[in-house]
């Protein structure tokens, strides 16, 4: 287990033998680019996965972000996977987070929420990373540390693959699809606006998936099954300078498929996006009609860099079903323990829609507050 994948690997061969024929590469050095690019914002016709920077520059940013999180036998689990190209003055927490010098633009970091709540979490310094766009989707390639993440040109599949003994870590997450993508305010489509605030651009390919991952972690063997999620982000300026809090989550709510962001920007200006499918179709995708604020621990709104972790969010979102109103409960915290300007969590999920019977799930949720 754990290991190669020789499915992973067709679907990859197919998917270079595609890019020949009708595809792009685009190879990402280690270090920041001097040649000057423009972060796309609007979504073209097939290349709804694929890089929206041509290169990455001082103060640029990008990366893809993969998870699955699990509630089997009570037993709350996670693993989530992030494939940067990014400098740390553009994703500028990476700076202090990162326990390298110098990490390469090509940096990989991997999280495990065990059962217990104990966390690990590792960073992979790249030597250079190299995207295959095929359809809507791309095939990424580090080859050093051996890893790869392959979304399907139809996006009704995706694969992650990392093999680092170097940190004692390898496996394989592999998602299927159960939600159509979107951008911020609509359903995907060319021609789309892909602004979830200006210089920060968005797209969610995999809003819900069955998923399941086969990894060892430090010798340990471990199997999670549940929900998947895969979305990217990128941007041109500094991201600390963009937004001023964020919530940004997903779940799995009865049969509704949840993804929400609430923001605040340093002039108080709000921005949202709330989408919701359900048996694999949208029933809103819009950026209005959300409302996710913190509770517990003396959690005030807008959160501040130094307040204690919130023990969860309300979150309430208009649909054509009808209102969602919804709480999320912190399960455990799975990246920025205590105090500062990030933090993620696994959570349970209850709510009603519409005023209905109360339904349960499964969600994951994030605060970034750089205020003091
Ligand atoms: C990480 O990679 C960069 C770019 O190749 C290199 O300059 C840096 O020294 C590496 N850092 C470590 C800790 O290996
Ligand atoms: C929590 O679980 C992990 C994975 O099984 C294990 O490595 C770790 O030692 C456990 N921690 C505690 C405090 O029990
Ligand atoms: C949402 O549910 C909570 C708890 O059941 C309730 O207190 C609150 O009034 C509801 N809010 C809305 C907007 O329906």
């Amino acid at each position: 287990m754990a290991t190669f994948s020789p499915k992973l690997f067709i679907t990859t061969f197919l998917a270079i033998l595609a890019s020949r024929i009708n595809g792009k590469i685009i190879n990402v050095p280690p270090h920041p680019s001097e040649q000057p690019t423009k972060a796309e914002m609007t979504l073209r016709p097939d290349s709804l996965d694929a890089p929206k920077l041509d290169h990455v520059e001082d103060q640029f940013y990008e990366w893809w972000y993969f998870d699955v999180i699990s509630d089997k036998d009570g037993q709350y689990t996670s693993l989530d996977v992030v494939f940067y190209t990014s400098t740390t003055t553009g994703f500028d927490i990476l700076g202090p987070s990162v326990p390298l010098a110098n990490p390469s633009v090509d940096l990989i970091q991997v999280t495990v929420g065990f059962a217990n709540g104990s966390v690990y979490n590792a960073y992979l310094n790249g030597s250079q990373a190299t995207f295959i766009m095929h359809g809507d989707g791309v095939t990424g390639i580090y080859p050093s540390p051996r890893a790869m993440f392959n979304t399907a040109s139809d996006l009704s599949s995706a694969s992650v693959v990392l093999n680092a003994p170097e940190v004692g870590f390898e496996g394989v997450l592999h998602l299927t699809s159960t939600a159509p993508p979107h951008g911020p305010c609509d359903a995907a489509h060319p021609g789309i606006s892909l602004e979830l605030m200006p210089h920060v651009g968005w797209v969610n390919a995999f809003p819900d998936a069955i998923a399941r991952a086969s990894i060892t972690v430090n010798g340990e063997q471990l199997v999670i099954e549940g929900r998947g999620y895969h979305d990217k982000n990128w941007g041109d300026r500094a991201f600390s300078k963009s937004l001023d809090t964020w919530y940004w989550g997903h779940a799995t709510l009865g049969d509704y498929s949840i993804v929400f962001f609430d923001t605040l920007d340093y002039a108080g200006v709000g921005r949202s996006s709330s989408y919701v499918a359900k048996d694999g179709k949208i029933l809103v995708s819009q950026c209005k009609g959300v409302v996710a604020r913190p509770f517990g621990n003396g959690a005030t709104y807008p959160p501040r860099m130094m307040d204690p972790e919130p023990l969860g969010l309300h979150l309430t979102i208009d649909t054509p079903d009808g209102h969602i109103n919804a709480t999320l409960t912190k399960v455990h915290t799975v990246l920025g323990l205590g105090l500062g300007p990030y933090h993620r969590w696994l959570d349970k999920i209850a709510g009603t829609v519409g005023g209905g019977e109360e339904l349960y799930g499964l969600a994951s949720f994030e605060q970034f507050a750089f205020s003091s």
